[in-house]
């Protein structure tokens, strides 16, 4: 049997990239950087087999370009960038690589936590700057962590992990979302359900673990912004515009919060110019599920997905059933 031909459009760790070398005829870019739409669709050309990425859109026009396509393995957890209805509508099947990323990207959301609580980006800066110049009472004075509330947006996979962590900081938990999590793990976590309204009330934190979606788009806007306290920080690993970043940028010029950690914008990988000149934020670029460990496991996810489809399967977390 001939080798089944596949595109990615990246250059995934090289031990993704030789087993998948050695099972299928894999095509990838010559050089690993993001592809334009008309990029995208020259190289899947003719492909079974498209690996996307969650920065490339997938949209209909690019979907329908191919008439050999019959799985799209999207390397992440999102599948936002993809046009599941125009996939569907050809019995293409859509898949992610859920479950393996969930603790690495709870520990990113930890990592921002911690770091725009304790100012650690500002404080690195100071010594590298040369301007330390020794102990003071009042330098660079953060705010405490334990003992505080904790406001978990979207309770899946990812949320309870962060709630999790939040366990050892003898936090308390609230949490809002689609979907209420049983009471036996509502128990397990300390974990309250409450409206938004009062989780941004109450909360010291607000951490935001919601899928993209058209009712997730700009949840957090100037209202929201203005329930939340003015000793709040903001913490974003989930999509950029599930945040409308605008609000945000006053909001935080304005000290209407106290800060805010981002690992995702609004226009990625253009970023705001307003959130450039904050310190009282931290900016990472996308990377919440960038462990070499979790990479190499996404890999092989993408991999497992594919194999399933030409084998004549339904591939494991195939997310457009039809
Ligand atoms: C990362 O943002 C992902 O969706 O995997
Ligand atoms: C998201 O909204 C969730 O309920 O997890």
């Amino acid at each position: 049997m001939p080798m089944k031909k596949v595109y990615v459009t990246r250059h995934l760790a090289p031990q993704a990239m030789q087993q998948l070398r050695k099972h299928f005829d894999l095509a990838t870019p010559r050089h690993d950087q993001s592809l334009s739409q008309r990029g995208i669709i020259r190289g899947m050309r003719g492909r079974e087999g498209l690996i996307s990425m969650l920065s490339d859109s997938i949209d209909r026009a690019t979907i329908t370009s191919n008439t050999s396509l019959r799985v799209i393995a999207n390397y992440a957890v999102g599948y936002n960038n993809i046009d599941l209805e125009a996939a569907s509508e050809r019995k293409i099947y859509v898949t992610n690589t859920p479950d393996i990323l969930t603790e690495t990207s709870a520990d990113l959301a930890w990592a921002l936590i911690m770091s725009v609580s304790r100012r650690i980006v500002e404080a690195d800066s100071l010594i590298r700057s040369g301007q330390w110049r020794g102990w003071a009472p009042t330098q660079l004075l953060g705010s405490d962590i334990w003992g505080k509330t904790l406001g978990v947006i979207g309770m899946g996979r990812i949320g309870q992990a962060v709630a999790m962590r939040a366990r050892g900081f003898q936090m308390r938990l609230l949490y809002f979302g689609r979907h209420r999590i049983s009471s036996r793990m509502e128990r397990t976590l300390k974990a309250e359900y409450v409206p938004l309204r009062k989780l941004l009330n109450y909360s010291d934190y607000v951490s935001l673990h919601v899928p993209f979606t058209p009712q997730t788009h700009h949840l957090i806007g100037p209202r929201e912004l203005e329930w939340m306290k003015p000793t709040a920080y903001l913490i974003n690993t989930s999509r950029g515009r599930v945040v409308d970043e605008r609000s945000l940028v006053i909001a935080l010029r304005k000290k209407q919060i106290a800060g805010a950690g981002l690992d995702v914008f609004e226009h990625e990988p253009k970023i705001s110019p307003g959130l450039l000149k904050l310190k009282n934020t931290i900016l990472l670029p996308h990377i919440a599920s960038a462990s070499s460990e979790t990479r190499i496991r996404m890999g092989e996810i993408v991999f497992r997905s594919l194999l399933a489809v030409f084998e004549g399967h339904p591939p494991p977390n195939w997310v457009n059933p039809f």
